[in-house]
Protein backbone atom coordinates (compact mmCIF):
# COMPACT_ATOMS: atom_id res chain seq x y z
CA UNK A 1 0.00 0.00 0.00
CA UNK A 2 1.29 3.91 -0.40
CA UNK A 3 2.49 5.60 2.66
CA UNK A 4 3.00 9.56 2.96
CA UNK A 5 6.66 9.33 1.11
CA UNK A 6 3.95 8.68 -1.82
CA UNK A 7 1.84 12.09 -1.42
CA UNK A 8 2.16 15.96 -1.20
CA UNK A 9 -0.08 16.94 1.98
CA UNK A 10 1.55 20.55 2.17
CA UNK A 11 -1.81 22.46 2.35
CA UNK A 12 -4.25 19.39 2.48
CA UNK A 13 -7.05 18.15 4.50
CA UNK A 14 -5.50 15.06 5.84
CA UNK A 15 -8.23 13.10 7.63
CA UNK A 16 -6.15 10.39 9.99
CA UNK A 17 -7.76 7.39 11.30
CA UNK A 18 -5.54 6.77 14.40
CA UNK A 19 -7.03 4.35 17.40
CA UNK A 20 -7.17 6.66 20.30
CA UNK A 21 -9.39 3.64 22.05
CA UNK A 22 -6.59 3.89 25.04
CA UNK A 23 -7.19 2.59 28.68
CA UNK A 24 -8.70 4.29 31.21
CA UNK A 25 -9.32 3.67 34.81
CA UNK A 26 -11.67 5.85 36.45
CA UNK A 27 -11.39 8.63 33.93
CA UNK A 28 -7.60 8.57 33.93
CA UNK A 29 -5.59 7.55 31.12
CA UNK A 30 -4.02 4.46 32.53
CA UNK A 31 -1.38 3.73 29.12
CA UNK A 32 -0.32 6.40 27.09
CA UNK A 33 1.22 3.78 24.67
CA UNK A 34 -1.15 4.19 21.48
CA UNK A 35 -0.47 8.21 21.74
CA UNK A 36 3.55 7.99 21.50
CA UNK A 37 3.19 5.55 18.74
CA UNK A 38 0.55 7.76 16.79
CA UNK A 39 2.42 11.08 17.25
CA UNK A 40 5.22 10.93 14.56
CA UNK A 41 2.44 10.59 12.02
CA UNK A 42 0.93 13.47 13.19
CA UNK A 43 4.21 15.67 13.62
CA UNK A 44 5.21 14.22 10.05
CA UNK A 45 2.01 15.62 8.58
CA UNK A 46 1.82 18.86 10.31
CA UNK A 47 5.11 19.67 9.96
CA UNK A 48 4.89 18.81 5.60
CA UNK A 49 1.77 21.38 6.45
CA UNK A 50 -0.91 19.36 6.21
CA UNK A 51 -4.10 20.05 7.67
CA UNK A 52 -4.54 17.09 10.22
CA UNK A 53 -8.31 15.99 11.03
CA UNK A 54 -7.66 13.28 13.35
CA UNK A 55 -10.46 10.22 13.47
CA UNK A 56 -11.42 7.67 16.02
CA UNK A 57 -13.42 5.40 17.72
CA UNK A 58 -13.28 5.13 21.57
CA UNK A 59 -14.77 1.95 23.87
CA UNK A 60 -18.12 0.68 22.61
CA UNK A 61 -21.03 3.36 22.60
CA UNK A 62 -23.24 1.42 19.89
CA UNK A 63 -24.14 4.39 17.86
CA UNK A 64 -25.01 6.60 20.61
CA UNK A 65 -23.75 9.28 22.61
CA UNK A 66 -22.23 8.35 25.58
CA UNK A 67 -20.47 11.42 27.59
CA UNK A 68 -18.05 9.07 29.07
CA UNK A 69 -16.72 8.08 25.92
CA UNK A 70 -15.94 10.85 24.52
CA UNK A 71 -12.73 11.73 22.76
CA UNK A 72 -12.29 14.86 24.32
CA UNK A 73 -10.26 14.50 27.47
CA UNK A 74 -7.94 12.31 24.81
CA UNK A 75 -7.42 15.19 22.97
CA UNK A 76 -5.97 16.66 25.84
CA UNK A 77 -3.67 13.97 26.46
CA UNK A 78 -2.77 14.03 22.76
CA UNK A 79 -1.85 17.62 23.25
CA UNK A 80 0.00 16.92 25.92
CA UNK A 81 2.51 14.57 24.14
CA UNK A 82 2.63 16.32 20.87
CA UNK A 83 3.86 19.12 22.79
CA UNK A 84 1.21 21.77 20.55
CA UNK A 85 -2.75 22.73 20.90
CA UNK A 86 -4.94 20.27 19.67
CA UNK A 87 -8.30 21.48 18.54
CA UNK A 88 -11.57 19.19 19.25
CA UNK A 89 -14.90 19.30 17.67
CA UNK A 90 -17.80 17.92 19.44
CA UNK A 91 -19.08 15.89 16.25
CA UNK A 92 -17.57 14.21 13.11
CA UNK A 93 -19.58 14.82 10.79
CA UNK A 94 -21.64 17.59 9.73
CA UNK A 95 -21.69 21.62 10.39
CA UNK A 96 -19.99 21.39 13.92
CA UNK A 97 -16.96 19.29 11.92
CA UNK A 98 -17.07 21.17 8.98
CA UNK A 99 -16.32 24.64 10.57
CA UNK A 100 -14.04 23.23 12.83
CA UNK A 101 -12.01 21.75 9.89
CA UNK A 102 -12.13 25.27 8.32
CA UNK A 103 -10.99 26.66 10.83
CA UNK A 104 -7.61 24.95 10.73
CA UNK A 105 -4.14 26.45 9.27
CA UNK A 106 -1.71 24.52 7.55
CA UNK A 107 0.01 22.43 10.15
CA UNK A 108 -2.71 22.71 12.91
CA UNK A 109 -4.59 19.54 14.58
CA UNK A 110 -7.97 19.06 15.19
CA UNK A 111 -9.54 15.64 16.89
CA UNK A 112 -13.30 14.39 16.05
CA UNK A 113 -15.20 13.69 18.53
CA UNK A 114 -15.72 9.45 18.66
CA UNK A 115 -16.81 8.05 14.99
CA UNK A 116 -19.10 5.30 17.46
CA UNK A 117 -21.34 8.21 18.04
CA UNK A 118 -22.92 7.37 15.16
CA UNK A 119 -24.51 4.05 14.56
CA UNK A 120 -22.92 4.36 10.36
CA UNK A 121 -19.64 4.07 11.35
CA UNK A 122 -19.87 0.20 13.09
CA UNK A 123 -22.88 -0.40 9.96
CA UNK A 124 -19.91 1.05 7.39
CA UNK A 125 -22.45 2.77 5.81
CA UNK A 126 -21.74 4.42 2.77
CA UNK A 127 -23.41 7.66 3.51
CA UNK A 128 -21.78 8.32 6.97
CA UNK A 129 -18.65 7.44 5.27
CA UNK A 130 -19.16 10.14 2.52
CA UNK A 131 -20.14 12.60 5.00
CA UNK A 132 -16.36 12.00 6.43
CA UNK A 133 -14.66 12.06 3.36
CA UNK A 134 -16.26 15.79 2.83
CA UNK A 135 -13.84 16.91 5.34
CA UNK A 136 -10.68 16.40 3.57
CA UNK A 137 -8.47 15.74 0.15
CA UNK A 138 -6.78 12.91 1.30
CA UNK A 139 -7.19 9.65 3.83
CA UNK A 140 -4.48 8.45 5.97
CA UNK A 141 -4.97 4.94 7.88
CA UNK A 142 -2.49 4.74 11.09
CA UNK A 143 -4.80 2.59 12.93
CA UNK A 144 -3.80 -0.94 12.64
CA UNK A 145 -4.97 -2.14 15.97
CA UNK A 146 -8.25 -1.28 14.42
CA UNK A 147 -8.13 -2.66 11.06
CA UNK A 148 -9.51 -5.66 11.75
CA UNK A 149 -13.03 -3.82 11.49
CA UNK A 150 -14.90 -3.25 8.07
CA UNK A 151 -16.27 0.03 9.48
CA UNK A 152 -16.88 3.70 7.67
CA UNK A 153 -13.66 4.98 8.86
CA UNK A 154 -11.37 2.38 8.56
CA UNK A 155 -12.65 0.53 4.96
CA UNK A 156 -15.91 2.38 3.62
CA UNK A 157 -13.75 5.77 3.62
CA UNK A 158 -10.97 4.50 1.28
CA UNK A 159 -14.01 4.48 -1.53
CA UNK A 160 -14.09 8.47 -1.91
CA UNK A 161 -10.79 9.72 -1.27
CA UNK A 162 -7.41 8.84 -2.22
CA UNK A 163 -5.93 6.62 0.65
CA UNK A 164 -2.59 6.14 2.50
CA UNK A 165 -1.06 4.27 5.00
CA UNK A 166 0.44 5.95 8.41
CA UNK A 167 4.05 5.53 9.74
CA UNK A 168 2.77 3.51 12.77
CA UNK A 169 0.37 0.89 10.24
CA UNK A 170 3.54 0.70 8.07
CA UNK A 171 5.73 -0.20 11.03
CA UNK A 172 3.46 -2.88 12.49
CA UNK A 173 3.09 -4.35 8.72
CA UNK A 174 6.58 -4.48 8.20
CA UNK A 175 6.97 -5.78 11.78
CA UNK A 176 4.56 -8.92 11.15
CA UNK A 177 5.78 -9.87 7.60
CA UNK A 178 9.55 -9.88 8.89
CA UNK A 179 7.73 -12.31 11.79
CA UNK A 180 5.15 -14.70 10.34
CA UNK A 181 4.90 -13.78 6.30
CA UNK A 182 8.73 -14.17 5.28
CA UNK A 183 10.85 -15.18 8.56
CA UNK A 184 13.99 -16.04 9.25
CA UNK A 185 14.01 -19.59 9.96
CA UNK A 186 13.74 -21.41 12.57
CA UNK A 187 10.35 -19.42 13.68
CA UNK A 188 8.92 -20.36 17.06
CA UNK A 189 5.53 -19.12 17.87
CA UNK A 190 4.49 -18.76 21.73
CA UNK A 191 1.09 -19.25 21.74
CA UNK A 192 -0.47 -19.16 25.67
CA UNK A 193 -3.08 -17.65 27.10
CA UNK A 194 -6.55 -18.97 29.21
CA UNK A 195 -8.67 -20.64 26.40
CA UNK A 196 -7.73 -23.14 23.93
CA UNK A 197 -11.38 -21.72 22.50
CA UNK A 198 -9.90 -18.18 21.70
CA UNK A 199 -6.99 -19.74 20.24
CA UNK A 200 -8.41 -22.31 17.57
CA UNK A 201 -8.03 -20.47 14.32
CA UNK A 202 -4.40 -19.24 15.53
CA UNK A 203 -3.30 -22.48 16.15
CA UNK A 204 -4.37 -24.10 13.22
CA UNK A 205 -2.69 -21.46 10.80
CA UNK A 206 0.59 -21.16 12.73
CA UNK A 207 0.90 -25.41 12.54
CA UNK A 208 1.59 -24.82 8.72
CA UNK A 209 3.63 -21.77 9.61
CA UNK A 210 5.75 -21.93 12.13
CA UNK A 211 8.34 -24.21 12.49
CA UNK A 212 8.12 -24.94 16.71
CA UNK A 213 4.89 -23.96 18.19
CA UNK A 214 5.01 -23.37 22.45
CA UNK A 215 1.70 -23.77 23.63
CA UNK A 216 1.52 -22.32 27.39
CA UNK A 217 -1.01 -20.56 29.64
CA UNK A 218 -4.02 -22.79 30.93
CA UNK A 219 -4.34 -23.50 27.31
CA UNK A 220 -1.89 -25.79 27.92
CA UNK A 221 -3.58 -27.94 30.37
CA UNK A 222 -6.21 -28.42 27.60
CA UNK A 223 -3.62 -30.01 25.83
CA UNK A 224 -2.05 -32.05 28.85
CA UNK A 225 -5.10 -33.16 29.55
CA UNK A 226 -5.92 -34.55 26.64
CA UNK A 227 -2.80 -36.53 26.13
CA UNK A 228 -4.27 -37.94 29.69
CA UNK A 229 -2.21 -36.19 32.29
CA UNK A 230 -4.53 -35.31 35.46
CA UNK A 231 -3.89 -31.99 35.72
CA UNK A 232 -6.39 -31.78 38.97
CA UNK A 233 -8.04 -28.34 39.51
CA UNK A 234 -6.61 -26.54 36.75
CA UNK A 235 -8.61 -24.55 34.40
CA UNK A 236 -9.06 -26.72 31.67
CA UNK A 237 -12.07 -27.20 28.39
CA UNK A 238 -12.71 -30.72 28.78
CA UNK A 239 -15.35 -30.15 25.35
CA UNK A 240 -11.79 -29.60 23.28
CA UNK A 241 -9.74 -32.85 24.12
CA UNK A 242 -10.48 -33.75 20.71
CA UNK A 243 -9.84 -30.88 19.22
CA UNK A 244 -5.85 -30.68 21.31
CA UNK A 245 -5.30 -33.83 19.88
CA UNK A 246 -6.36 -32.87 16.26
CA UNK A 247 -4.07 -30.12 16.49
CA UNK A 248 -1.15 -32.50 17.61
CA UNK A 249 -1.93 -34.41 14.84
CA UNK A 250 -2.03 -31.84 12.49
CA UNK A 251 1.22 -30.05 13.44
CA UNK A 252 3.00 -33.55 13.29
CA UNK A 253 1.90 -34.01 9.58
CA UNK A 254 3.14 -30.34 8.82
CA UNK A 255 6.36 -31.45 10.59
CA UNK A 256 5.67 -28.57 13.24
CA UNK A 257 7.39 -29.07 16.55
CA UNK A 258 4.88 -28.81 20.04
CA UNK A 259 6.70 -27.86 23.15
CA UNK A 260 4.48 -28.24 26.36
CA UNK A 261 5.23 -27.74 29.55
CA UNK A 262 6.78 -30.66 31.01
CA UNK A 263 6.40 -29.24 35.09
CA UNK A 264 4.01 -26.99 36.42
CA UNK A 265 3.85 -24.45 39.16
CA UNK A 266 0.74 -25.38 40.85
CA UNK A 267 -1.39 -23.76 43.78
CA UNK A 268 -4.43 -24.92 45.99
CA UNK A 269 -5.62 -21.09 45.67
CA UNK A 270 -5.43 -18.66 42.56
CA UNK A 271 -4.37 -15.61 45.24
CA UNK A 272 -1.50 -13.60 45.33
CA UNK A 273 1.45 -15.35 46.87
CA UNK A 274 -0.36 -18.71 47.15
CA UNK A 275 2.03 -21.09 48.61
CA UNK A 276 3.37 -22.91 45.30
CA UNK A 277 4.73 -26.27 44.17
CA UNK A 278 6.62 -27.04 41.13
CA UNK A 279 5.48 -30.43 39.83
CA UNK A 280 5.84 -32.18 36.76
CA UNK A 281 3.17 -32.58 34.84
CA UNK A 282 2.33 -36.39 35.71
CA UNK A 283 2.29 -35.09 39.13
CA UNK A 284 -0.32 -32.29 39.95
CA UNK A 285 -2.23 -33.17 43.63
CA UNK A 286 -5.82 -33.73 42.72
CA UNK A 287 -6.81 -30.38 44.82
CA UNK A 288 -4.32 -27.89 43.10
CA UNK A 289 -4.46 -25.78 40.06
CA UNK A 290 -1.78 -25.30 37.44
CA UNK A 291 -1.45 -21.33 37.05
CA UNK A 292 2.40 -20.86 35.68
CA UNK A 293 4.67 -23.11 33.09
CA UNK A 294 7.29 -24.28 35.24
CA UNK A 295 10.68 -22.92 35.57
CA UNK A 296 12.03 -26.52 33.45
CA UNK A 297 10.12 -26.05 30.77
CA UNK A 298 11.40 -23.00 30.85
CA UNK A 299 14.71 -23.45 31.00
CA UNK A 300 14.52 -25.51 28.55
CA UNK A 301 13.54 -23.44 25.82
CA UNK A 302 15.72 -20.42 26.89
CA UNK A 303 18.55 -23.10 25.89
CA UNK A 304 16.97 -23.74 22.83
CA UNK A 305 17.17 -19.62 21.67
CA UNK A 306 20.24 -20.01 20.13
CA UNK A 307 19.23 -22.30 17.30
CA UNK A 308 15.88 -19.89 16.63
CA UNK A 309 15.82 -17.05 14.49
CA UNK A 310 12.63 -15.74 14.75
CA UNK A 311 9.75 -15.66 17.62
CA UNK A 312 6.78 -14.34 17.76
CA UNK A 313 4.62 -14.27 20.79
CA UNK A 314 0.95 -14.25 21.45
CA UNK A 315 -0.26 -14.92 25.10
CA UNK A 316 1.05 -14.53 28.51
CA UNK A 317 2.44 -18.08 30.04
CA UNK A 318 1.06 -17.98 33.41
CA UNK A 319 -1.91 -15.99 35.46
CA UNK A 320 0.99 -13.06 34.90
CA UNK A 321 -1.52 -10.21 36.87
CA UNK A 322 -1.13 -12.06 39.99
CA UNK A 323 2.48 -12.60 41.58
CA UNK A 324 4.02 -15.21 41.87
CA UNK A 325 2.35 -16.34 38.88
CA UNK A 326 4.14 -13.93 36.13
CA UNK A 327 7.85 -16.01 37.23
CA UNK A 328 7.72 -17.63 33.45
CA UNK A 329 6.67 -15.17 31.37
CA UNK A 330 9.17 -12.80 32.94
CA UNK A 331 11.90 -15.31 32.76
CA UNK A 332 11.52 -16.32 29.26
CA UNK A 333 10.15 -12.39 28.34
CA UNK A 334 13.90 -11.50 29.80
CA UNK A 335 16.18 -13.61 27.75
CA UNK A 336 13.86 -13.49 24.39
CA UNK A 337 14.98 -9.75 25.00
CA UNK A 338 18.38 -10.26 25.76
CA UNK A 339 19.12 -12.68 22.52
CA UNK A 340 17.11 -9.87 20.53
CA UNK A 341 19.37 -7.09 21.62
CA UNK A 342 22.52 -9.27 20.89
CA UNK A 343 21.19 -9.37 17.40
CA UNK A 344 20.53 -12.97 17.66
CA UNK A 345 16.36 -13.09 16.93
CA UNK A 346 13.89 -11.16 15.50
CA UNK A 347 11.14 -10.92 18.46
CA UNK A 348 7.49 -9.86 17.72
CA UNK A 349 4.88 -9.88 20.67
CA UNK A 350 1.38 -8.21 20.38
CA UNK A 351 -2.49 -9.15 21.34
CA UNK A 352 -4.04 -8.31 24.17
CA UNK A 353 -2.78 -9.09 26.85
CA UNK A 354 0.69 -10.06 25.92
CA UNK A 355 1.11 -6.21 25.33
CA UNK A 356 0.76 -5.31 28.97
CA UNK A 357 2.44 -8.72 29.95
CA UNK A 358 5.80 -7.86 28.00
CA UNK A 359 5.16 -4.36 29.61
CA UNK A 360 5.38 -6.23 33.13
CA UNK A 361 7.65 -7.85 32.30
CA UNK A 362 9.91 -4.88 31.49
CA UNK A 363 11.16 -5.85 27.84
CA UNK A 364 8.74 -3.31 25.45
CA UNK A 365 11.74 -1.74 24.52
CA UNK A 366 13.82 -4.51 24.02
CA UNK A 367 12.12 -6.62 22.24
CA UNK A 368 11.99 -6.09 17.93
CA UNK A 369 8.61 -5.22 18.08
CA UNK A 370 5.76 -4.94 20.37
CA UNK A 371 2.33 -4.30 18.46
CA UNK A 372 0.17 -1.63 19.84
CA UNK A 373 -2.65 -4.27 18.60
CA UNK A 374 -5.01 -6.29 20.36
CA UNK A 375 -7.88 -8.22 18.06
CA UNK A 376 -6.10 -6.87 14.87
CA UNK A 377 -2.85 -8.54 15.85
CA UNK A 378 -4.66 -12.03 16.92
CA UNK A 379 -6.43 -12.38 13.44
CA UNK A 380 -3.55 -11.30 11.13
CA UNK A 381 -1.53 -14.06 13.46
CA UNK A 382 -4.94 -16.22 12.37
CA UNK A 383 -4.12 -15.81 8.96
CA UNK A 384 -7.24 -13.44 8.39
CA UNK A 385 -7.56 -10.59 5.67
CA UNK A 386 -7.86 -7.15 8.02
CA UNK A 387 -10.45 -5.33 6.04
CA UNK A 388 -8.83 -1.85 7.13
CA UNK A 389 -5.62 -3.20 5.23
CA UNK A 390 -6.94 -4.39 2.50
CA UNK A 391 -8.63 -1.44 1.30
CA UNK A 392 -5.60 0.49 1.46
CA UNK A 393 -4.04 -1.64 -0.90
CA UNK A 394 -6.57 -2.07 -3.03
CA UNK A 395 -7.08 1.99 -3.75
CA UNK A 396 -10.57 1.59 -4.07
CA UNK A 397 -11.01 5.32 -4.39
CA UNK A 398 -9.40 5.53 -8.05
CA UNK A 399 -8.37 9.06 -7.27
CA UNK A 400 -4.99 9.55 -6.46
C1 LIG B 1 -8.66 -2.30 20.15
O1 LIG B 1 -8.51 -1.69 21.21
O2 LIG B 1 -8.33 -3.48 19.99
C2 LIG B 1 -9.18 -1.53 18.98
O3 LIG B 1 -9.25 -0.18 19.27
C3 LIG B 1 -10.51 -2.08 18.50
O4 LIG B 1 -11.51 -1.88 19.45
P1 LIG B 1 -12.87 -2.70 19.36
O5 LIG B 1 -12.53 -4.13 19.79
O6 LIG B 1 -13.85 -2.04 20.28
O7 LIG B 1 -13.33 -2.69 17.92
Amino acid sequence: SRNLDHVKVAGQRVLLRADLNVPMQGGVISDLTRLERLAPTISELSSKGAKVIVLSHFDRPKGKVVEAMSLRPIAAALAKVLGRPVAFAADCIGPVALAAVDALHDGDVLVLENTRFHAGEEENNPQFAAELAKLADLYVNDAFSAAHRAHASTEGITRHLPSFAGRLMQAELHALETALGHPARPVAAIVAGSKVSTKLELLNNLVGKVDILVIGGAMANTFLAAQGHDVGKSLQEKDLHKTALAILEEAHRKGCEIVLPHDLVVAETFAENAPTQVVGVDAVPPHMMALDVGPATVAAFIKRLPQIKTIIWNGPLGAFETKPFDASTNALADAIAKATQEGKIVSVGGGGDTVSALKLAGVEDRLSYLSSAGGAFLEWMEGKILPGVEALSKDLSNLG
